[in-house]
């Protein structure tokens, strides 16, 4: 069967792409349903309404290419419709012109490294790069916070300045905005109650764990996580995830991912993450091709 492409037309075509993330998700899946959300509105649209492609077949999609310009793509073929990586390549191509284009697959990703390949992608050896890690929730141990501070989830709209200061300030600088993250609060699959922050004592939010839950799949993706930086080393980051693993446990979750960085540029986050009993189980490589189409 032929496949149609056509072009983003609103949220409810985000769904859609969700929704083929979601039917194709397995450990070799560079992407979570949570992953398109977030991509999706932690900027405002002035910053990320980045040129979007959908290929549709008996009224559902089998595959989306986003274009993240200049040079970046992210993408998701139905494994059962492989011929589709030209289609999606040759788009990207067309979008992104003759500058840098840069795909990051799963290593276990082998069709989409033999498209890339054909396309005349090079496999870039050195760099920095990502690597999901996974645990189940079984055997969560309990958090445990520094006397004063208290771990809770966000109440919603009136919890908002907060919640966005707390981010902005471990992610500076950050492009996340109050704008932005009341679109993210609307985006499926995002839900408050694994939403969590830390309380200082003196009411400012000074860490925080967003997990979305795609209860299709019973995999919870961890995104994002911070502490404000003069709070960090006290534990709070390794408290306000336990707390929010709890919370996805109870609400049915069987596992969790993240993808820390996996290079030793920035360790950090990887070194938490295995704290907390995650481990590696993939990585990303970096396929980078410049010049004419
Ligand atoms: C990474 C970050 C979330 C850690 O927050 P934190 O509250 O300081 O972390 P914790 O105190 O809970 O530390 C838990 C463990 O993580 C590891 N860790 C945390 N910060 C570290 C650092 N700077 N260097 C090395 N290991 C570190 C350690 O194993 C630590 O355990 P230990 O203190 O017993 O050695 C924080 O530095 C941050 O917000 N960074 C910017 C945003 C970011 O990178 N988020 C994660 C993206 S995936």
């Amino acid at each position: 069967m032929t496949a149609i492409m056509r072009c983003y037309a609103g949220p409810a075509d985000l769904r859609a792409m969700q929704e083929l993330t979601r039917r194709v998700w397995s450990p070799a899946s560079p992407q979570h349903v949570g992953d398109l959300a977030w991509g999706r509105f932690m900027y405002t649209p002035e910053i990320a309404d980045w040129p979007i492609a959908l290929w549709e077949d008996g009224g559902r999609v089998v595959a989306w290419a986003w274009a993240n310009l200049p040079g970046d793509l992210r993408m998701e073929v139905d494994p059962a419709r492989p011929e589709l990586l030209d289609a999606v390549l040759a788009w990207f191509d067309e979008r992104a012109g003759d500058g840098v284009r840069t795909v990051c697959p799963l290593d276990d990703q082998a069709d989409v490294r033999a498209a890339l390949t054909r396309h005349g992608y090079e496999l870039q050896r050195d760099g920095p790069y990502f690597a999901p890690h996974a645990r189940s929730l079984l055997g969560l141990p309990a958090p445990v916070l520094p006397e004063g501070y208290t771990a809770r989830p966000v109440r919603g709209a009136e919890d908002l300045d907060r919640r966005v200061a707390a981010h902005r300030k471990a992610w500076n600088p950050s492009r996340v905005t109050t704008e932005s993250y009341r679109a993210v609060m609307a985006a499926w699959p995002y839900r408050p109650g694994l939403d969590w922050v830390v309380e200082a004592p003196d009411g400012e939010f000074v860490a925080n764990c967003h997990i979305w839950y795609d209860d299709g799949t019973r995999v919870g993706l961890i995104e994002p996580v911070g502490t404000v930086p003069s709070h960090r080393r006290r534990g709070l980051s390794r408290a306000v995830c336990l707390a929010a693993l709890h919370a996805l446990r109870d609400a049915g979750g069987g596992m969790a991912v993240v993808s820390p960085r996996g290079d030793e540029a920035y360790p950090a986050p990887g070194r938490l993450y295995r704290s907390l009993g995650f481990r590696p189980y993939a990585r990303t490589l970096t396929y980078v091709k410049e010049g004419s189409p």
